[in-house]
């Protein structure tokens, strides 16, 4: 074993967080894990795991679950294709594989939704497959111990740092090793504040040497979130017993919030114009989107609409998504009020 690996290795055993996947390392439960923290943080993600593993404790019962009961679970988490594909790996292992989870990181990676990072997270954690596992963590921890000056997104850096953690997993213990790498990253290598006086590694570190630790790792320039306009146009009736609707519609598959359920819009690149009689505005930052969202009341409520359903405004509850869910009382009540 790599000398390196080995303090990593010992330092993990010390060190890591008593995470509740951790406990039990079952294929499923880890492949929901590393799904849920591919773009959430330990903290956040962690309520979302226990939810989704006592409604489906089983690959059959997320398999057989209503695809609305699944978006359900994961509101709040974003990036809700993890959700769709999560649900579509299920049906696919229950109808192709007769319910038998896959062994090897290959097999993982051919299932919807599972890239090379997360088949080699679970293959490494429960199977002890020697793969690597290369995350945000590892390229900033691989980045800074060899103090790579290639933006790790290029393929110069991506080969850099794949030469790396190659060399430096432990063949015998794989889990092991890949989780600590993540886990250095996450608790000591950190992107802002670095812990060096903390690190096992920081006699063998180059950046700490050289004094380049906040240049590291390297990107290439992202282009900013482009801004758009959202205007919600509400449907709003009165109930036979006098009590107020209004209308939702569940997003196409395609595009933005799908399959939630929301307001008819009509959205577009941002204008100044004025919203006179409108609700807002209501700002939210998606990965590659700020959205100013409007409200306004529709003035033709009963024309023909396509798949949808009155919802109660006060009592009443839908499939959300954030930028709505943020603001509904607030909305709510404005609703009421005019
Ligand atoms: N981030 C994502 N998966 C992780 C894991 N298994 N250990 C530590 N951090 C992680």
């Amino acid at each position: 074993m790599h000398p390196l690996t080995q303090k990593l290795l010992s330092w993990y055993r010390e060190n890591a967080r008593d995470l509740p996947w951790r406990a039990a390392p079952e294929p499923y439960s880890i492949w929901l894990s590393e799904v849920i923290l591919q773009q959430t943080r330990v903290a956040q993600g962690k309520g979302y795991w226990e939810r989704f593993l006592s409604a489906f404790p089983t690959v059959a019962d997320l398999a057989a679950a209503p695809t609305e009961q699944v978006m359900s679970l994961w509101k709040g988490l974003g990036y809700y294709s993890r959700a769709r594909n999560l649900h579509l790996a299920a049906q696919r292992i229950v109808s192709e594989r007769n319910g038998q989870l896959p062994v090897k990181a290959e097999e993982w990676a051919a299932l919807p939704g599972i890239g090379p990072y997360t088949a080699a997270a679970i293959a490494s954690i429960c199977f002890h497959e020697a793969i690597p596992v290369i995350d945000g963590n590892v390229q900033r921890v691989m980045s800074r111990l060899f103090d790579i000056a290639e933006p790790v997104d290029r393929k110069a850096g991506r080969k850099a740092i794949e030469a790396f953690c190659a060399e430096l997993v432990a063949t015998e213990a794989p889990g092991d090793s890949n989780q600590g790498w993540m886990e250095l990253g996450a608790l000591v290598c950190t992107p802002q504040s670095p812990d060096c006086l903390n690190c096992p590694l920081s006699e063998s570190c180059l950046s700490r040497e050289r004094g380049t630790q906040m240049q590291r790792p390297v990107k290439q320039p992202k282009k900013s979130p482009l801004e758009w306009d959202v205007q919600f146009l509400i449907p709003l009736r009165k109930s036979r017993s006098g009590r107020w609707e209004w209308w939702v519609e569940t997003r196409p598959e395609k595009g933005i919030w799908s399959q939630l359920e929301a307001f008819p819009c009509v959205m577009g690149p941002k204008s100044d114009g004025a919203h006179p009689d409108a609700f807002g505005p209501v700002q939210h930052i998606l990965t590659h989107r700020k959205m100013t969202a409007w409200f306004k009341v529709e003035d033709a409520p009963d024309a023909k609409r396509g798949h949808g359903r009155w919802v109660n405004v006060e009592q009443g509850d839908a499939n959300w998504p954030r930028i709505i869910d943020k603001v509904l009382p607030e909305l709510r009540s404005w609703i009421v009020k005019n």
